[in-house]
């Protein structure tokens, strides 16, 4: 693929022919607006926030959708690029809640961060707005549909990401409406909670149930992690506040799966608390189990591991281990049974 030499901001960038204005600014590190682009989906050009000033051109093209030339010469913070964008999202929040002060997604809401950079606080523009129920029917996502830009993020991840295709648009013009078929709750439609809408959803639209209330997002220490669910290794970041788990967020960095999840990797979480789970071994004497360390649990184990050896002979031992274990603790047990217990009687659940 050959590539391209264009002017941004006054400094040249070369990017692959066929890339999108925006591409090439962000491969030359200059960050251009945009509500409904999103490297992971087709490109839409729904929002305009991403509009530039390209030269020779008297419109304001929107770059996530407008190839660059060769020779191009693009402005991307004119004086007409900042005021098209002031009216635009002047225009979104004329319809939309100002309630930033209690919505969960204020610090991680990009209506929100592109409001406060262009000091947009209010609109010109009054009119009729949505007064649309919330869709609290499940124990996992809320939907706020009173939130919902139109950006299409969450229809394209629902088809493009997971290919479930639960999603479409209803309605024209004003009554337009990112929904299901028919336009029926979450829990009565076709979704299998996998929160990839969520995931790509830019404002308070669809947001995590399980961490309402729980924190600012700005409150949220982020950890890295593998999912213990399944053997795929999808990574995932925990959600911590003040130590404690609250939930479950994308990493778009995760080489496995980049920011899709399945039902249980994202929101099946708080098993950790259940207060069921063991957390102390447990020896069973005269018939009763007893709490015991885990010295003494340890120890227990490779006595009677010896006693099986002696008396039975290596051959009465075998080993099952798990997908769900790291490939580091499938090594030790394989290694285990056949350097000490002295036989290949090694297998997997996952193999059959
Ligand atoms: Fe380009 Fe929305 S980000 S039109």
């Amino acid at each position: 693929m050959s590539d391209i030499r264009l002017t941004i901001n006054g400094m040249e960038v070369v990017a692959p022919s066929g890339s999108t204005i925006l591409e090439a600014a962000t491969l030359a590190g200059i960050e251009i607006p945009r509500l409904c682009y999103d490297k992971d989906l087709s490109p839409l050009g729904a929002c305009r926030l991403c509009v530039v000033e390209v030269q020779g051109n008297r419109l304001l093209p929107a770059s996530c959708v407008t190839p660059i030339n060769e020779g191009m010469i693009v402005e991307t913070e004119s004086e007409a690029v900042v005021e098209a964008r002031r009216t635009i999202l002047e225009l979104l929040i004329a319809n939309h809640p100002l309630d930033c002060m209690t919505c969960d997604k204020l610090g991680d809401c990009k209506l929100a961060d592109y409001c406060y950079k262009y000091g947009v606080s209010d609109t010109p523009f009054y009119g009729d707005q949505h007064f649309y129920d919330i869709d609290d029917s499940n124990p996992f996502i809320i939907r706020d549909m009173n939130k919902c830009i139109l950006c299409g993020a969450c229809v394209r991840a629902c088809e493009e990401m997971t290919g479930q295709d639960n999603l479409s648009y209803l309605g024209r013009g004003f009554d337009r409406k990112a929904t299901t078929a028919s336009d029926v709750d979450y829990i009565d439609s076709e979704c299998v909670f996998c929160g990839q809408c969520v995931a790509v959803c830019p404002t308070g639209a669809l947001t995590e149930k399980t961490m309402h209330g729980k924190a600012r997002r700005w409150e949220i220490d982020r950890v890295r992690t593998t999912c213990p669910f399944c053997g795929t290794g999808c990574n995932f970041d925990l959600a911590v506040k003040d130590g404690k788990v609250i939930g479950v967020l994308s990493n778009p960095e995760a080489p496995t799966n980049g920011r899709s999840l399945c039902i249980k990797g994202r929101f099946a979480w708080d098993f950790i608390y259940n207060e069921k789970r063991l957390t102390t071994p447990l020896i069973k004497k005269d018939g009763k189990f007893e709490e015991a360390s885990w010295d003494e649990a340890f120890a227990l184990i490779a006595t009677k591991f010896n006693e099986i050896k002696e008396k039975y002979g290596p051959e009465s031992f075998a080993a099952l281990s798990s997908a769900r274990c790291t490939n580091e603790e499938n090594y030790l047990v394989q290694k285990f049974t056949r350097a000490y217990m002295g036989n290949n009687n090694v297998d997997h659940c996952a193999r059959t």
